[in-house]
C-alpha cells in the first residue's frame, strides 16, 4: 500500500509545471493544500508564470511552493531535487508536444519525451517514490473505430513520433508495475485541452506558430494572425469540419488533483480519460470564439493535414464513476476565459 496522507502532507512533484496545463495544474494543488515542488527547463515556458501562479493563489499558498529550473533528463540536478524535499508522488507533464516538429525532429522527441521519463522513473525508484501520473493523450487511440472512446478502446499505430512517445511511455510505466506491483501509475488520456485561468494572468502562449487551433484561433482574435487555416471540410461531420473534444484547461487540473485522491493507498495502473464527451466541429470552435471576442473572425478552408482524425471524443463515465470527476464548463467559458487571457496579454507572458 502506498502513503495515504492529507494534501497538505503530501508533497508533489510537478515536472513541466511552468507550462500550460501545468501552470494550472499547480493552482489547483496550492489551493488543494499540496506541497509543490515545480521541475522546468522553461524549454517552451516562461519564468514569469510563477509570479502569476503566486498572485493568484495568494502568499500563504505559494510558500508551499518551489521551483527547480531543470532538465528532467538531468540525473544530477533530479537526485539533488528528491534530496532537497519529501516527494511522495509526481505528476509528469515535461515533454515536447508539437506534433508536427516531432516528424523532422525524431530524435528530440523520442530522447526528450522517452529518455527524460527512464531518467525520471529510475530516480524515483532509486528514493522510494513510486506513484506516477502521466500526462497522455487521445492520439494513442489513433482513428476511432467507434466513438465515444472508452479506455478499453484498442490503442493504434501512431501516426508521428509524438504520438509514439505517449504510446511507448504507456507502455514502459505498465512494464514497471509488472516488475514491481508496488508502483501506482494513473495514465491520463487528455483530450483537446483549452481556455485559460479565469482570471487572465494565465494561459496558453506556445512559441512561435501555434500547432492547435485555438491558441491560433485566439492569436487571430488579438490581431496577430489574418485568418485561421481550417483543414479540411469534406470529412464525414455535420458541417465537414473535423470533430474534437475541447475540455477547459481548469477542468483538466481539476482531474489531476481527482487523480492524486483516487490513487491514495492503491497500487496498480490505471487509465482515465479526461474530456467532456461532447464533439465540437472547428467551425463551431470559430463561431463560439468570435461570440467571446465580439467580432466574426476570417478563415480560409485549406486541404486536409495527414494523419487528422475525422472526429474524436470521450466517454468520461469511469473517470465520473471512479473518481467523482466530471467537466464542469461548455465551449463558450473556454472561449471566453481564452479571450480574457489573451486580450490582457497579447504577446503571452512576454508581452
Ligand atoms: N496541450 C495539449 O493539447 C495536450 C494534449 C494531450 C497531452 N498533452 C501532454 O501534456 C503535457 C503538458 O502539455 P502542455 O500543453 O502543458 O505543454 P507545455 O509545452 O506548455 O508544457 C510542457 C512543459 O515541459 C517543459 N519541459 C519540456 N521538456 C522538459 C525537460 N526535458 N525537462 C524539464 N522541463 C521540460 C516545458 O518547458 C514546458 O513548460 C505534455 O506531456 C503534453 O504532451 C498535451
Amino acid at each position: 500500500m502506498s502513503n495515504q496522507k492529507a494534501p497538505q502532507d503530501t508533497c508533489v512533484l510537478v515536472t513541466g509545471g511552468a507550462g500550460f496545463i501545468g501552470s494550472h495544474t499547480v493552482v489547483k494543488l496550492l489551493e488543494g493544500g499540496y506541497q509543490v515542488v515545480i521541475v522546468d527547463d522553461l524549454s517552451n515556458a516562461s519564468e514569469r508564470v510563477l509570479d502569476r501562479i503566486d498572485r493568484i493563489v495568494g502568499e500563504d499558498a505559494s510558500s508551499r511552493l518551489s521551483f527547480y529550473r531543470a532538465d528532467v533528463n538531468d540525473r544530477e540536478a533530479l537526485d539533488v531535487i528528491f534530496d532537497e524535499n519529501p516527494i511522495d508522488r509526481v505528476i509528469h507533464f515535461a515533454g515536447f508536444k508539437a506534433v508536427g516538429e516531432s516528424v523532422s525532429k525524431p530524435i528530440e522527441y523520442y530522447s526528450n519525451n522517452i529518455g527524460s521519463t527512464l531518467t525520471l522513473v529510475d530516480v524515483m525508484r532509486d528514493h522510494g517514490c513510486k506513484s506516477i501520473v502521466f500526462s497522455s493523450s487521445a492520439t494513442v487511440y489513433g482513428d476511432p473505430d467507434a466513438l465515444p472512446l472508452t479506455e478499453q478502446s484498442p490503442k493504434k499505430p501512431a501516426t508521428n513520433p509524438y504520438g509514439w512517445t505517449k504510446w511507448m511511455i504507456e507502455e514502459i510505466l505498465g512494464s514497471l508495475h509488472t516488475a514491481d506491483p508496488a508502483w501506482n501509475v494513473v495514465l491520463l488520456r487528455y483530450f483537446n485541452p483549452i481556455g485559460a485561468h479565469p482570471s487572465g494572468l494565465m494561459g496558453e502562449d506556445p512559441k512561435g506558430i501555434p500547432n492547435n487551433l485555438l491558441p491560433y484561433v485566439a492569436q487571430v482574435a488579438v490581431g496577430r494572425r489574418d485568418r485561421v487555416h481550417v483543414f479540411g471540410d469534406d470529412y464525414d461531420t455535420p458541417d465537414g469540419t473535423g470533430v474534437r473534444d475541447y475540455i477547459h484547461v481548469m477542468d483538466l487540473a481539476a482531474g489531476h488533483v481527482a487523480a492524486l485522491a483516487w490513487m491514495d493507498g492503491r497500487t496498480g495502473v490505471e487509465v482515465f480519460n479526461l474530456g467532456t464527451g461532447n464533439g465540437t466541429s472547428v467551425l463551431e470552435i470559430i463561431e463560439a470564439f468570435s461570440a467571446a471576442c465580439g467580432r466574426e473572425l476570417p478563415y480560409v478552408i485549406e486541404p486536409r493535414r495527414p494523419g487528422d482524425v475525422t472526429a474524436n471524443y470521450a466517454d468520461c463515465a469511469k473517470a465520473r464513476r471512479e473518481m467523482g470527476w466530471e467537466a464542469q464548463f461548455g465551449i463558450a467559458d473556454m472561449c471566453r476565459d481564452s479571450w480574457t487571457w489573451q486580450s490582457h496579454n497579447p504577446n503571452g507572458y512576454e508581452g
